[in-house]
């Protein structure tokens, strides 16, 4: 057992960090353990930025978005010195224990700091929702609230104006976040990674949805498509339309902002399991949410594999789009 655990959120931060941050720390403190936070995920990590943090330094922060540590990519952790240099300055703070709340990119961190005998529990967090071991990460309901609430914007005015619309929304190279908001905002036509499609067959979705009565056309886009929104929108420029067409990138408002109920109960019940496994022994291990249920994956399974989409619920949301 640990007495002495510490902290982080890398890479990309998630609405619901802060929630899970809150549970390790009290549920650590509630072991009887000492918790120290790390700043600025790996780079705070190789920086000694390290302090102690009590069970009042993370009230009132379970509504708030963004993480209270602070988060960042950092390329020098990648390189062997990197590891070693976090490795030392683990052991320089007395550190006896690790979580590690981030997504794919951090839970390869995780387990390279693993295989050099540091003892880590990742969490599952990331709104991309690419990540092995859970179906569900940290950060994906809420952004995706945001996205249907855009896209229910969007559809008014393109109604209005019997517009077009391509909306972008973020995910990297993974299409989730795209193809369910494209189906939860009934959306004509969604472009994702996973099913390449060429600009002219999105162009022909958009001439069928107004040739049935239409008074719009929403497609999602997925930034990590082949054809995101601004190579759809070259290809649209230079042809004769007969309709209007709109771009709007959601972006960083995506990924920002307040966490719902689902993102604070997910990222509290992960951060509580994350200090159970570390209680019973179990490191090396990814916590995430299987089937409903806290779960633990082995890192070396985790790291370096993306989860897959399920191919079904593409053909869902043509289907849908009639
Ligand atoms: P996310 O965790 O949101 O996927 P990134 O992919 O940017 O974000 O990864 C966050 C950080 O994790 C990187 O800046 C780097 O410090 C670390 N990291 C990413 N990939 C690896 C790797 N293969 N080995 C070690 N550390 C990694
Ligand atoms: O991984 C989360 C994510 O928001 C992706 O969806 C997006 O591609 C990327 O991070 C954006 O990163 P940055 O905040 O560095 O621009």
């Amino acid at each position: 057992m640990p007495k002495r655990l510490a902290v982080l959120t890398s890479g990309g931060d998630a609405p619901g960090m802060n929630a899970a941050i809150r549970a390790v720390v009290r549920a650590g403190l509630a072991e009887g353990w000492e918790v120290l936070g790390i700043r600025r995920g790996y780079a705070g990590l190789l920086a000694g930025e390290i302090r102690p943090l009590g069970a009042r330094d993370v009230g009132g922060i379970i509504q708030l978005g963004g993480t209270i540590l602070g988060s960042a990519r950092c390329p020098e952790f990648k390189t062997p010195a990197g590891i070693r240099r976090a490795v030392e300055v683990l052991s320089q703070n007395g550190v006896d224990a690790l979580v590690v709340i981030g997504g794919n990119g951090s839970q390869q961190g995780a387990y390279a700091l693993s295989r050099e005998g540091v003892p880590v529990v990742g969490v599952a967090s990331t709104i991309d929702n690419d990540l092995w071991g859970s179906d569900i990460t940290i950060g994906v309901d809420t952004a995706l609230n945001v996205a249907l609430e855009a896209i229910d914007r969007i559809k008014t005015t393109a109604s209005s104006h019997n517009r077009a619309f391509l909306v972008e929304v973020m995910g990297n190279d993974c299409g989730y976040l795209a193809l369910m908001a494209g189906i939860a905002g009934g959306a004509e036509a969604v472009v994702i990674p996973e099913v390449p499609v060429s600009p002219e067959s999105v162009a022909e979705t958009i001439h069928e949805a107004y040739a049935k009565g239409k008074p719009h056309a929403i497609v999602v886009v997925a930034e990590g498509a082949a054809y995101n929104a601004q190579k759809l929108a070259e290809y649209f420029q230079q042809k004769r339309l007969g309709y209007e067409l709109r771009v709007t990138v959601l972006g960083h408002v995506q990924r920002g902002g307040a966490p719902g109920a689902f993102d604070r109960l997910l990222g509290t019940r992960l951060g509580v399991a994350a200090v159970e496994a570390l209680a019973r022994g179990e490191t090396g291990v990814l916590v995430g949410q299987l089937k409903g249920e806290m779960a633990t994956t082995p890192l070396a399974d985790v790291a370096g594999k993306k989860k897959p989409l399920d191919p079904k619920l593409f053909e869902l949301a043509q289907v849908l789009a009639r």
